[in-house]
């Protein structure tokens, strides 16, 4: 196949370029930098030559958009709020003029779009979208209002010919540089990966290789369109996946943060306390549906099999130098 990548440059770019150039498909990243061969010039917002790559492929799979670790100062949402809605309008623009039109469209979008929630998970049928939650920051209603721009922007491309999914992601879990598990893997190795604020909010994740098969089977499963849930099927409180993420460092401790705490480390770390403290507690209905079944279904599982890649990164990297 050929496989079309808006926005691929970053974290999960990396890993499903990895995974279809390794199965013998032809890749081309999007990216306002191209680089190397298989990138092409995109600014994320006009038509232009790059359009031509989309008409004959087989499928499309836009991840373009304003990384979301950074404080969420008005400019920044504003920003994260364009890249993603003007993006996925003119992907449908070059899909909706090309001759031979992809199958499919795989638009990303995030779990993020539900309710911070305790009491219930999430699924695609019965999930509450969030935005009118109470006792929580005004803010986190306006990254609701992005996702749900976002995936508005794909439902309203006139593209018949394309199946259209959008991907309500959880955090993809890789031992790669400077992603999500690589970030909380060094707190928790500097004892500091305890319980956030009483650490009692759910975090919802999936390990790379399922999401990598997931978004596989979506390419090929014809009946499945709208928004899918990319989640493992178990979803913890924040207070155990950071103990089992501990266990598979094995470091024995993991200093408690206040929700204070948590503000000065984001500031100093130039992110939002939101990424930390919102509950996401999301589970993948349609996926288990529909037949999907997935390697690690359970935190303290993937995170041993993440640490285990992590080591050997490093390793490799130490015997390299
Ligand atoms: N990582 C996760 O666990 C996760 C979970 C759920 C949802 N998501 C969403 O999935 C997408 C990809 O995630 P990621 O972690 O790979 O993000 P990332 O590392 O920040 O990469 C996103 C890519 O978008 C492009 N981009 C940034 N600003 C842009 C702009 N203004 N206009 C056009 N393109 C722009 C960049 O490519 P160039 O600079 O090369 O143009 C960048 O490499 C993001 O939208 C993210 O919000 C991620």
């Amino acid at each position: 196949m050929k496989i079309v990548i808006p926005g691929g440059t970053g974290q999960v770019g990396a890993i499903l370029e990895r995974a279809f150039t390794a199965e013998g498909h032809q890749v081309v990243i999007l990216t306002r930098r191209p680089r190397r061969p298989q990138d092409v010039a995109w600014d994320g917002v006009s038509l232009g030559d790059w359009a031509a790559e989309l008409d004959g492929c087989d499928a499309v799979v836009n991840l373009a958009g304003r990384s979301v670790s950074c404080r969420y100062t008005e400019a920044n949402l504003r920003a994260m709020m364009d890249s993603r809605v003007d993006s996925a309008r003119v992907v449908g623009e070059a899909i909706a003029a090309a001759a031979a039109p992809p199958r499919v469209w795989l638009q990303m979008s995030t779990a993020t779009v539900y309710a911070h929630r305790h009491d219930a998970a999430n699924d695609e049928a019965s999930g509450v979208i969030g935005g009118q939650e109470k006792g929580v920051p005004d803010y986190w209603a306006y990254s609701v209002r992005i996702t749900r721009n976002w995936e508005r922007a794909q439902e309203e491309a006139d593209t018949p010919r394309t199946r259209k999914v959008a991907l309500r992601a959880a955090m993809v879990m890789s031992p790669d540089r400077g992603g999500v598990f690589d970030v909380l893997s060094r707190m928790a190795r500097l004892g500091l990966g305890g319980p956030v604020a009483g650490g009692g909010q759910y975090v919802s994740w999936i390990h790379d290789q399922d999401f990598v098969r997931a978004v596989q089977f979506l390419v090929d499963h014809e009946e499945l369109s709208g928004p899918v849930n990319l989640a493992a099927p178990a979803p913890l409180p924040q207070r155990d996946f950071m103990r089992a993420l501990r266990t598979s460092w094995r470091m024995p401790l993991g200093l408690p943060a206040t929700r204070w705490m948590a503000e000065a480390g984001a500031f100093a770390l130039r992110s939002d306390t939101e990424l930390l403290l919102k509950s996401r507690r999301v589970v993948p209905g349609r996926l288990l549906d529909a037949g999907f079944s997935f390697t690690y279904e359970t935190w303290p599982k993937a995170a041993d099999e993440l640490v285990r890649r992590a080591r050997a990164r490093v390793r490799t990297r130490t015997q390299r130098d």
